[in-house]
């Protein structure tokens, strides 16, 4: 840019030029010639640089009611989850594509609104440098700003405020429309709600919390898969059940099966099947909650024989059986793969394996913590349950871990 030919120009002379002085030296400093300029409207009230406003105008405006339409539905659109054959399915179904049909169309809208203003009312010019080394000098940074100054100017936007402010307000909706989705995964994992069956809402408490209080049995749910039935033309999860209680000779030996929490109370299976029951919600409840999958797995038995009991922790199995959390003490993933002639246990994502005859310890991979494990026996019936909750939290080990 500067070279020592150059005039060298002192702060004094520097503050006496105006704006477009600046701009102008700026550009010669730099070794730019301006090989091709043309105003787009060089007659002033031009009727068609009025229509030429209207039109990105309207691009802007309809990038503000998407935009609008877009929070509208964030915050006021039925979001809750509901299954085939309850009432408000149709809603619900339409709220991710709505939520992506308005963020996309802002978007996209108010780029369209920015190129057409571009190619509408910026002069054409097409100008050619030559590159520099090395820092930039006191009269580079001054031109440099000065010619900044002049683009604003000379893109007319400074005296188009209508068009300036629709752009604006677009350009804000369309940034909230790609952050606001982020509100609903910031949450303090240290508040408590009411326990259910997917805990308190704090990162320690699952559905399995529900065995310390003691009101009722928390059985070991099998998801079987069932859907809603079609009864007369409509649909409906009356005498559904997605979770049904495990039965220890439902596992051969070297098997194993992911089963979620399931209270006596949303029991529907067995001598307890009630064709008009409806728990068909709560026991997805019990399935999506985040911290409640359990590996349920059945040792061979010669296997068991040789299993090491972490201390605190010898009556935590049910004969062959031992039940550890699901979810990787790495960070998170579940894993959902058990190899029954190692008795080893993979997570996937990066492949730490945890070892089921040694209390789930970590043998391989970046895990440093064993997978908790969940403390089970078998009832007079014959169904598994969990004597209580963890004894540690589950999941990665970046919280409350001592183990
Ligand atoms: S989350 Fe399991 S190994 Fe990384």
């Amino acid at each position: 840019m500067s070279d020592n030919n150059k005039k060298q120009y002192t702060k004094e002379e520097l503050d006496k030029m105006s704006n477009g002085e600046l701009a102008r030296l700026g550009t010669e400093l730099d070794g730019v010639t301006v090989a091709y300029r043309k105003e787009r409207f060089p007659i002033a009230n031009d009727p068609a640089e009025k229509r030429a406003g209207l039109a990105v105008g309207t691009y802007f405006a309809l990038s503000i009611v998407f935009g609008l339409a877009f929070i509208a539905t964030y915050l006021f659109w039925p979001w809750e989850y509901k299954h085939l054959g309850q009432d408000g399915l149709g809603w619900y179904t339409l709220y991710t594509p709505l939520l992506g049909i308005t963020s996309g169309l802002a978007i996209i809208l108010l780029g369209m609104g920015c190129v057409k203003y571009t190619k509408t009312f910026v002069p054409e010019e097409i100008s050619v440098q030559t590159r520099h080394d090395g820092p930039s000098e006191e009269v580079d940074k001054r031109t440099l700003v000065a010619l900044l100054n002049d683009s604003w100017q000379t893109s007319t936007i400074g005296r188009r405020p209508v068009i300036a402010g629709l752009a604006g307000t677009g350009a804000v909706l369309a940034g909230l429309a790609i952050i606001l989705p982020m509100g609903g995964i910031i949450k303090n994992p240290w508040k408590p709600k009411a326990m259910g069956i997917s805990g308190d809402g704090t990162l320690w408490t699952t559905g399995w919390t529900l065995a310390n209080k003691g009101e009722e049995r928390i059985y070991l749910g099998r998801d079987n898969g069932n859907i809603a039935e079609e009864h007369d033309g409509h649909w409906s999860t009356e005498g559904v059940s997605r979770l049904v209680r495990m039965r220890a000779d439902d596992l051969d030996a070297g098997a194993m099966e992911t089963v979620f929490p399931l209270p006596a109370s949303m029991v529907n299976d067995g001598d307890k099947y009630d064709a008009h029951k409806d728990v068909y919600t709560e026991h997805m409840h019990s399935i999506h909650g985040a911290r409640n999958a359990v590996m349920l797995i059945r040792l061979r038995h010669e296997d068991a024989k040789k299993a090491v009991l972490r201390t605190g922790q010898e009556d935590f199995h049910a004969g062959d059986y031992f039940a550890y959390s699901k979810i990787c003490t790495h960070i998170g993933c579940p894993t959902s793969l058990y190899e029954q002639q190692t008795n080893r246990i993979l997570c996937p994502c990066h492949q730490s394996q945890f070892d089921a005859l040694h209390y789930g310890k970590p043998v391989f991979g970046p895990a440093a913590r064993a997978l908790p494990q969940l403390p089970i026996a078998v009832d007079e019936e014959g169904y598994m349950y969990a004597k209580k909750d963890f004894v540690e939290p589950v999941g990665p080990a970046f919280w409350e871990r001592r183990s």
